[in-house]
């Protein structure tokens, strides 16, 4: 038991489930699962630990279930879940202004090119018999015709459509982008970004990580529940099909309006191809 959890328990105070005060909200495969498990090593932070989707699929239960969904916490702990669903889901930004308008809500976002990629990987890999990325990609199936803004994986990384949304109920100081693509070179970077924001002293450092050669990413030397250094599951960094590089090349094309228009949004420009 930590100090704090014991003095806690001698003041004869029991631990509290609480609604959380923020929210990763997106972007699936924008790398929420690493920011998840890299600020959970606070002390002061307690997080839900599998997808809890209140605010698409489980609305109907009502608020008394979703905090029964959350983690307890001791006085001073702040609760996070992260459902990448919730940033494209239209009654999201309603729903979560609703529970509380000074929720905090963190996104990653990631070069909207490898996140369909990496997006179609996953749906391969649970569906081998998908047609190839690049033959979905366009209308018609035929390469370098207009490009299917219809399919998930393409729509998904029109991230100013849905930013859109979310900045009808919240000011663009209560939403922090993390960039999907520092989060693997320079975890602790973005990491100090979020502590900051979370109103968090600054704990996780660049000590908590290490690059794992074989992995291709970091990994943490220890957290909540493993005391020896792992790294994220075999579902998070598998490595992509080959993609026919003028497929990419039209995808950056096509992609390159938007992104500006995300950057010009957020005031970030991230630096995608
Ligand atoms: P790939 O598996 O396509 O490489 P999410 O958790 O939102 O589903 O995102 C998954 C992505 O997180 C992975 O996509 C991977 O690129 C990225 N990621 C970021 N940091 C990682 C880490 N430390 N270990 C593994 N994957 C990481």
């Amino acid at each position: 038991l930590s100090p704090k959890y014991k003095l806690f328990k001698e003041q004869g105070l029991r631990p509290e489930r609480q609604l959380p005060e923020a929210l990763i909200i997106g972007v699936k495969k924008g790398g929420t699962r690493a920011l998840l498990e890299f600020i959970r090593i606070h002390p002061d932070v307690r997080a839900a630990g599998s997808e809890v989707h209140f605010f698409d699929k489980n609305y109907h239960k009502g608020f008394q279930w979703y905090r029964e969904h959350m983690p307890p916490t001791l006085e001073g702990q702040l609760t996070i879940e992260k459902t990448p669903s919730y940033f494209i889901t239209k009654e999201a930004p309603r729903r979560v202004h609703m529970m509380n308008l000074s929720t905090k809500l963190l996104v990653v976002v990631r070069d909207p090119v490898t996140r369909a990629i990496s997006d179609y990987t996953q749906a391969v890999s649970k569906k081998p018999d998908m047609k190839s990325f690049e033959n979905l990609v366009f209308i018609n199936g035929t390469v370098g015709s207009i490009v299917d803004t219809s399919w998930g994986p393409i729509k998904l990384g029109l991230y100013y459509k849905y930013l859109t949304r979310w900045l009808k109920f919240f000011p663009l100081s209560q939403l922090l982008f993390i960039s999907g693509e520092r989060l693997i070179q320079d975890p602790a970077i973005e990491l100090k970004r979020v502590q900051d924001f979370l109103g968090l002293k600054k704990v996780v450092t660049e000590k908590h990580f290490y690059f794992n050669s074989t992995k291709g990413f970091p990994c943490l030397f220890k957290s909540e529940g493993h005391s020896a250094p792992h790294c994220l599951g075999k579902t998070k960094g598998r490595s992509h099909p080959y993609v026919d590089p003028l497929v990419l090349q039209r995808l950056r094309d096509f992609y390159r309006p938007f992104n500006m228009r995300f950057y010009q949004m957020t005031g970030i420009n991230f630096g995608w191809p």
